[in-house]
């Protein structure tokens, strides 16, 4: 039986399993708070407390599965996403910082006019369940072709009362409605993208796109057109360097097109104001 350790030992022990660069640290630190329920501040603030043996073995056995490769994330089943925490599975992406991009030009674009909003894709729900948090006056509509997906989405947004979800395939359901906004983060790694090989633990259906990445992109632009309100948008995250191509396709479209950069100055996202004229 493995023998009590104060939480810094545990601490520096995980760590170093894991590598003892920064983000192995931070990733060390995590499954420690998971395992033991200590925040962040509670291990500095009592470095010498004890960690029973359980909770010790529960956390060799969880650096044991991240040194295999498996997120952080599903270790633990949780992601922070703007202000809130969501729960996540390997049914769902694993929510990206640079997706909050998505969350501050919609809330930095809107006025306080109650809308209705479209979230295509939504996963664990994070772009929808963040705005219909943020906007209680607003109508917000999740959407994702996976079932299991969905079920986590509506678990993420339970008591938000103006957040309903729809199982569907992009806007093929949706006909007669009108959105003002429909924002996605679809899939749009192309197949062949030597990246993909570091993402095998996420669901493929969530990151992998036909026609070089673009496919699914470029059905969402199509659709968009017949429900989005005059003088709406159409918001889309793509690949970074995606982003010529979304401006091309959205103009085609209709749109007036305005490119937008994530934290890291990566071209990251693509808003399409519809005009009248449409
Ligand atoms: C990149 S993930 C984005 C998840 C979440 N919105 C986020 O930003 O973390 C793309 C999502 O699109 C969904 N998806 C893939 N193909 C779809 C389709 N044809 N119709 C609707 N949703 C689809 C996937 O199930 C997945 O949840």
């Amino acid at each position: 039986m493995a023998m009590a350790k104060s939480v810094a030992e545990a601490l520096v022990e995980a760590s170093a399993a894991l590598g003892n660069e920064p983000d192995d640290r931070r990733d060390a630190a995590r499954l420690l708070g998971h395992v033991t329920g200590l925040s962040r501040s509670d291990i500095i603030a009592h470095p010498e407390s004890l960690l029973c043996s359980t909770h010790l073995i529960e956390l060799q056995a969880l650096i044991e599965r991240r040194r295999q490769g498996h997120p952080v994330a599903y270790l633990i089943g949780t992601q922070s996403f703007w202000d809130l925490d969501f729960k996540v599975t390997p049914d769902t992406l694993i929510p990206r910082p640079e997706t909050e991009l998505l969350i501050e030009i919609i809330l930095n674009q809107s006025n306080s006019a109650p809308k209705t909003i479209i979230d295509l894709g939504t996963g664990s729900g994070v772009i929808a369940v963040t705005l219909a948090a943020a906007r209680p006056d607003w109508s917000v509509i999740a959407t994702d072709a996976s079932i299991e997906a969905l079920r986590i989405a509506q678990h993420n947004g339970a008591g938000l009362r103006n957040l309903n979800f729809v199982a569907a395939h992009w806007l093929a359901c949706f006909d007669g409605m009108v959105a003002d906004i429909i924002v996605a983060n679809p899939p749009y790694i192309d197949p062949l993208d030597s990246h993909l090989a570091a993402l095998v633990f996420e669901p493929q259906s969530a990151l992998v796109a036909s026609d070089n990445g673009y496919a699914d992109l470029k059905t969402i632009i199509h659709q968009s057109t017949r429900l989005l309100a005059n003088d709406g948008y159409l918001l889309l995250e793509h690949g970074y360097t995606q982003q010529d191509t979304v401006m091309r396709e959205m103009r085609l479209a209709g749109y007036a097109p305005t490119a937008h950069w994530d934290l890291a100055g990566n071209p990251r996202a693509v808003m399409g104001h519809r005009k009248e004229t449409l």
